[in-house]
């Protein structure tokens, strides 16, 4: 019961999954939002108890690439803000992300972080973190880079892709490593040869090859791994790691074991949707293949293989999201011009929990603790918030989700949260049901509702990168 004010909560007799192993029948004790006790039938008084009996416990998922309410032009904006972006996370069982302020070429880093963290502060339920997106390397930058990294934004991404744009040129990029190198700070990169894939757009449109597919077509696999060896050897010449986001391709990743291989410091991420779907889904009728217009874009047919293998293997050790919805209506009319007009980016922040547990757990190919550790505890590792969040450890914030394997969940576009008008997984109804979701001790999600508040979610400062 609350004594001292303390507010307590028990979870009774589940099977807890952390990143190592399984603890079957055991409660989880939870105190003023903090895990305090781990251990079998204890008999504790408490507020609040919750009945896991044949249910799963986990530490709560961490999604370490979104872009909630991300401008992308004047009048067009990711369509999840930070509430209902946050409350779809939750839904799916997230209860930590990490967004990217974006630097606007000649504005100020600075300038995007306040903002962006006055929206998340104003709106957000679950806890969040950034990465700056960093577009220049002037004094000024490199300066706010210095001040994000002291009030704990210790990672930072640059854009090899986006000419004109986010894209840095080889010198920046390598200013920019040896910056994060001195700060301690993690860089993270959009491995895509920009400059070679405006070639191959410009050849396209010269040839009138409008349609969706083309947007596959003009960034071929090799743009990914070229772009890859290229940042491992600058990060490397600069004495930093570096983590390539959303790595895509069988070429991209069988670069980074080379590049492991001659003792090059490589993290790597990939997404879901790399890991299931293929280029063939933007040959979809009547440009419904807009949908999948992101970058890197979908694959062809072998990636998806080799990226489940690699994943399987640890060779990639982190799944995000890489979440930056825009509506169907609007990519498909704006594709009626040709698909460098197709907004980028597509929907994910409440399904990768379920499609990871669907396609993998339930299939016995990955064990539930490599399931958490690819979702929540790695992360919280690689970006600093490890043991705070992703774990059990006595100590840490009660983030956690109970989880019935025996459940199923429809992934249909309206059985889900997220602002947008359609779902990648349309018609999948996925084995697993996520029950409850608790977040620093707070039930936000509870029999299919939210009962979060708007802004209850804190911002968290980040420990620089180690190894
Ligand atoms: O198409 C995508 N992925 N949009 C979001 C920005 C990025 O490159 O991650
Ligand atoms: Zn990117
Ligand atoms: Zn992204």
């Amino acid at each position: 019961m609350e004594e001292n004010g303390i507010m307590r909560l028990v979870i009774r007799n589940g099977a807890l999954v952390s990143s190592d192993t399984v603890f079957k029948e055991t409660d989880l004790l939870i105190e003023n939002g903090k895990i305090t006790k781990v251990g079998r039938e204890l008999q504790i008084a408490a507020d609040e108890y919750i009945d896991a009996t044949d249910k799963w416990v986990l530490p709560g998922g961490i999604d370490v690439h979104t872009h909630l309410e991300m401008p992308l032009r004047d009048d067009i904006w990711s369509s999840d803000d930070f509430y209902s972006g946050t409350v779809a996370a939750a839904y799916g069982g997230t209860t930590t992300i990490i967004d990217f302020p974006t630097q606007v070429r000649g504005k100020k880093l600075s300038v995007a972080v306040s903002e962006w963290m006055q929206r998340a502060k104003e709106k957000s339920v679950v806890d969040f973190g950034f990465h700056g997106i960093v577009t220049d390397v002037s004094k000024a930058t490199v300066n706010d880079m210095a001040r994000a990294f002291q009030n704990g934004i210790t990672s930072f991404k640059f854009f090899m892709a986006y000419p004109g744009s986010l894209m840095m040129s080889d010198t920046d990029l390598f200013k920019a490593f040896r910056t994060c190198s001195k700060l301690g700070a993690l860089p993270m990169v959009h491995a895509e040869n920009g400059v070679i894939i405006e070639e191959f757009i410009r050849e396209a449109l010269d040839k009138e090859r409008v349609f969706p597919i083309y947007h596959a077509k003009t960034r071929p696999p090799l743009t990914e791994s070229d772009a890859i060896c290229r940042a491992a050897h600058l990060a490397n010449l600069a004495g930093s790691p570096v983590y390539i986001v959303h790595l895509s391709t069988r070429e991209g990743l069988q670069a980074i074991v080379n590049l492991r291989k001659m003792r090059m410091d490589i993290l790597t991420e990939t997404c879901p949707h790399y890991l299931l779907l293929n280029e063939t889904a933007y040959l979809e009728r009547d440009l419904k293949g807009a949908k999948y217009v992101m970058s890197p874009p979908l694959r062809p047919e072998s990636s998806p293989p080799a990226l489940r293998y690699g994943l399987l293997k640890g060779e990639i050790e982190i799944v995000a999201t890489d979440h930056c919805p825009f509506p169907l209506s609007l990519k498909r009319e704006l594709a009626g011009t040709n698909f460098t007009k197709i907004p980028n980016g597509g929907p994910g922040i409440e399904t990768r929990l379920l499609l990871l547990y669907h396609f993998f757990v339930a299939t016995g190919k990955m064990t539930p603790s490599q399931w958490v550790s690819v979702t929540s505890t790695q992360c919280a590792k690689t970006f600093g918030l490890y043991p705070q969040k992703g774990t059990f450890l006595p100590g840490a914030d009660a983030d956690c989700i109970v989880f019935d394997p025996k459940g199923q969940t429809s992934l249909n576009a309206e059985d889900l949260h997220m602002n947008v008008d359609y779902s990648p997984y349309q018609g999948l109804v996925t084995k697993g049901k996520i029950e409850t979701v608790i977040s620093r001790g707070d039930i936000i999600i509870t029999q299919g509702r939210c009962t979060a508040e708007k802004g209850r979610g804190q911002f968290l400062p980040r420990r620089p990168f180690r190894r």
